[in-house]
C-alpha cells in the first residue's frame, strides 16, 4: 500500500487545536475540501497557516515544468504525485498511479502545488482502453481508463489514509480490532446511474485540437456535460455510459432535434443570462406493478413557456418508456436545477422505483440513491449494522432520511422510525412512500440539522439506534453536540465523503477539544461501498458504539 508522502504534513496530530486544523486541511488535500463543522468558515489562524508552504526550502515555481510520478489516488480522483528529485508533493488531475510525466504547476495550494499534466513519460500501471468516447474530455468518470480492481484499491486506501490521518485512530486498533473493511465492489459497472443532470449551453467545449475551427451560431450550442474546470462551456453528449438505456435513446433524440431553428429553442447564456434551456435531467426507474422501465424527463428553464417545448415533448413522450416529463422553471442566475415552480406536462408527476422489496414514488428534485442496484447492497450492509433484536422494540432515529427509504426497509421490524430532512417535497415522498406500502409507524420531519436547537429532540423518544446519512459536508456541530448529548447505544454513519466522514468519526469518538467535548463513542467498523465506478466517489457505512 502506498501511504501519503510525509509533506502533507500529517504527522504530529498532538499539535494545539488552530494548528491541527490547518494540519488536518492539508491533509485532506489529498482527500476532500473538508469543511469545519465548528464554523461557518475555517478558523482565521488556520487558514493564514495553511496557506503558507511546508517548512521545506523547495517549493516549484508558477508555469514551472516538473518530471512527476504519482503514487496514488486522492479524493475526488487527482492524483498525489511527488517531484523525481525533490519528494515534494503536487496535485494532478488525471494523473493515475504508476504514472510518469511533466506537469506544469498551476498553483500554489499551501502545502503543496498544483500541476496541468503536459506529456506522460510512462503510463500507469493497470491501464485499460476506456469504452467511452468522451472518457478523456469528460469530467463525469474520469477513471475509466484505470482497471477497476486498480480504482477499488485506490478507493479503500483513501479511506484508510483518511480514517488514520484525519480520523486519528491508529493503524494498530485499525488492524487489531479488524475495523477497516475491505471495498465492496460493485458488480455491475456501467449504465448503473438512474439519474444523469445534463446541462444547456451556448458555448461548446471542443479539444485543444479542434480549437481552430469556428463553430457559429446554433453549432456553437451543446447539452451534456460541463467540461472540467469550466462552468461557461459544455462538452457535447450523445451518449453517456453510466445512465440506462432508455435514457440514452431519449437524449439522442433531442440532440437531433433541439438545436432546430425553427424551434426558436435557446441555450441559457451562464454569462448574459439569456436563453431558455437551463438543464435536463433524465431519472429512470421501474414500474412497480410490471418492472418494466420508466423514465422521468425533466427539463430546467428560465421561464415557464410550455408552448416552446411542446415540440420536445412531443418527439420523447414517444417512447413507451417515458412515464413522466416535467418542467422545473428556475428564474434565477444561479446554476440550480431546482426550480421555484414544477409543471407536470406529460404523464404523472412522479416515477417510482423498488428497493428492498419496498416501493418508492420519486419526483423530479427529491434525493434517491442513484444507483439503485448497488443501493440494494449498501442498504443491507446498513441493515447488518444496525443489528436490530428483532423483538419490534427499537426505536430508529433516521437523519438526512431523503424520501426516506433507509428508514422504511427497516420499519417493518422495529417499533417507530423518526426521519428528518431538510427538502419539503423529500418528506412528502418519505410519507407518499410510507403509505405507499402500507408502514405507519414512521414519522418524516422536515428541519434544517445544520440549524438545530436545545429543542431538538423533544419531539422523539431516546432512540436505540441513530443513522445519520448527511451529504458531502458532513454533520454540523450542533449536531454533533447533540448526538453526544443523546447517547444512543448505536450510530451507523453512512457517508459519501470519506473526508467529512472521517472527521466527524474523529469528534465522536476523541471528542472536541476545543469545545471541552469528550468522547464517547468506539468505532467498530468501517466499511467502504464502490456506489459509482469510474468516477471518484466513495461511500462508506461506519458502525460506532457507545463506550
Ligand atoms: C446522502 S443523502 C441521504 C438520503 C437518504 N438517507 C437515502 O439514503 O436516500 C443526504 C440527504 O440529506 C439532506 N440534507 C442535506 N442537508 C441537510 C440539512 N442541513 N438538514 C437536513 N437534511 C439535509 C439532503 O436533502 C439529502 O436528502
Amino acid at each position: 500500500m502506498v501511504t501519503l508522502p510525509a509533506q502533507g504534513c500529517l504527522r504530529n496530530l498532538s499539535l494545539p487545536r488552530p494548528w491541527l486544523h490547518s494540519l488536518r486541511r492539508t491533509a485532506s488535500v489529498a482527500s476532500a475540501s473538508l469543511p469545519d463543522p465548528l464554523t461557518e468558515d475555517p478558523p482565521r489562524e488556520a487558514t493564514a497557516s495553511s496557506s503558507k508552504p511546508a517548512s521545506s526550502s523547495y517549493f516549484p515555481k508558477k508555469n514551472q515544468t516538473l518530471e512527476l510520478e504519482c503514487l496514488s489516488l486522492a479524493f475526488k480522483g487527482k492524483g498525489v504525485c511527488k517531484v523525481a528529485d525533490s519528494g515534494f508533493v503536487v496535485m494532478c488531475d488525471r494523473a493515475l498511479p504508476g504514472e510518469r510525466f511533466i506537469g506544469r504547476v498551476t498553483r500554489r495550494k499551501g502545502n503543496y502545488a498544483e500541476v496541468a499534466k503536459v506529456k506522460t513519460i510512462d503510463p500507469h500501471w493497470d491501464i485499460v482502453e476506456a469504452p467511452c468516447e468522451y472518457a478523456s474530455y469528460c469530467g463525469g468518470c474520469k477513471t475509466q481508463n484505470l482497471l477497476y480492481e486498480a480504482q477499488l484499491r485506490a478507493k479503500e486506501q483513501q479511506v484508510y489514509e483518511l480514517i488514520v490521518h484525519v480520523g486519528r485512530f491508529s493503524n494498530k486498533d485499525l488492524e487489531l480490532h479488524n475495523i477497516m473493511k475491505p471495498i465492496v465492489p460493485c458488480d455491475v459497472q456501467y449504465h448503473y446511474r438512474n439519474k444523469m443532470e445534463f446541462s444547456f449551453g451556448s458555448q461548446r467545449w471542443v479539444p485543444k485540437e479542434l480549437l481552430g475551427e469556428k463553430l457559429n451560431g446554433t453549432d456553437n450550442y451543446a447539452l451534456g456535460l460541463h467540461a472540467p474546470g469550466f462552468f461557461d462551456k459544455v462538452l457535447n453528449v450523445n451518449n453517456c455510459l453510466l445512465q440506462s438505456d432508455p435514457a440514452n435513446k431519449v437524449l439522442d433524440t433531442l440532440q437531433e432535434c433541439w438545436r432546430d431553428p425553427e424551434l426558436g429553442l435557446s441555450p441559457y447564456d451562464v454569462h448574459s443570462h439569456a436563453g431558455f434551456l437551463k438543464h435536463l435531467m433524465l431519472r429512470s426507474g421501474r414500474d412497480v406493478a410490471t418492472g418494466r422501465p420508466e423514465l422521468m424527463v425533466n427539463f430546467v428553464t428560465s421561464s415557464y413557456k410550455p408552448e416552446l417545448l411542446k415540440p420536445l415533448v412531443d418527439k420523447v413522450s414517444s417512447f413507451p418508456e417515458v412515464a413522466s416529463i416535467v418542467n422545473n422553471v428556475n428564474t434565477s442566475i444561479g446554476n440550480t436545477s431546482v426550480g421555484e415552480e414544477e409543471y407536470t406536462l406529460y404523464g404523472k408527476p412522479t416515477i417510482t422505483e423498488m428497493l428492498r422489496g419496498l416501493s418508492f414514488q420519486i419526483s423530479a428534485n427529491s434525493f434517491f440513491q442513484t444507483n439503485t442496484r448497488q443501493a440494494e447492497v449498501l442498504y443491507k450492509l446498513i441493515e447488518e449494522c444496525v443489528g436490530l433484536k428483532g423483538d419490534g422494540s427499537e426505536i430508529i432515529l433516521d437523519l438526512f432520511c431523503g424520501t426516506g427509504t433507509i428508514g422504511l426497509t427497516l420499519a417493518r421490524r422495529v417499533k417507530h422510525v423518526y426521519g428528518y430532512e431538510v427538502v419539503p417535497q423529500a418528506i412528502s415522498d418519505a410519507s407518499v412512500n410510507a403509505g405507499l406500502n402500507g408502514i405507519c409507524n414512521t414519522t418524516f420531519i422536515q428541519g434544517d440539522l445544520n440549524k438545530i436547537d436545545e429543542n431538538f429532540g423533544r419531539d422523539f423518544p431516546k432512540p436505540d439506534v441513530v443513522i445519520s446519512d448527511p451529504n458531502r459536508p458532513g454533520m454540523h456541530m450542533k449536531l454533533i453536540k447533540f448526538l453526544m448529548k443523546l447517547k444512543a447505544s448505536r450510530i451507523v454513519y453512512v457517508s459519501c465523503n470519506p473526508a467529512t466522514c472521517a472527521r466527524d468519526l474523529d469528534y465522536l469518538c476523541h471528542g472536541v477539544a476545543d469545545l471541552k467535548i469528550k468522547g464517547c463513542y468506539e468505532l467498530k467498523s468501517v466499511q467502504p461501498v464502490d456506489m459509482f465506478p469510474h468516477t471518484p466517489h466513495i461511500e462508506c457505512v461506519c458502525l460506532l458504539e457507545l463506550r
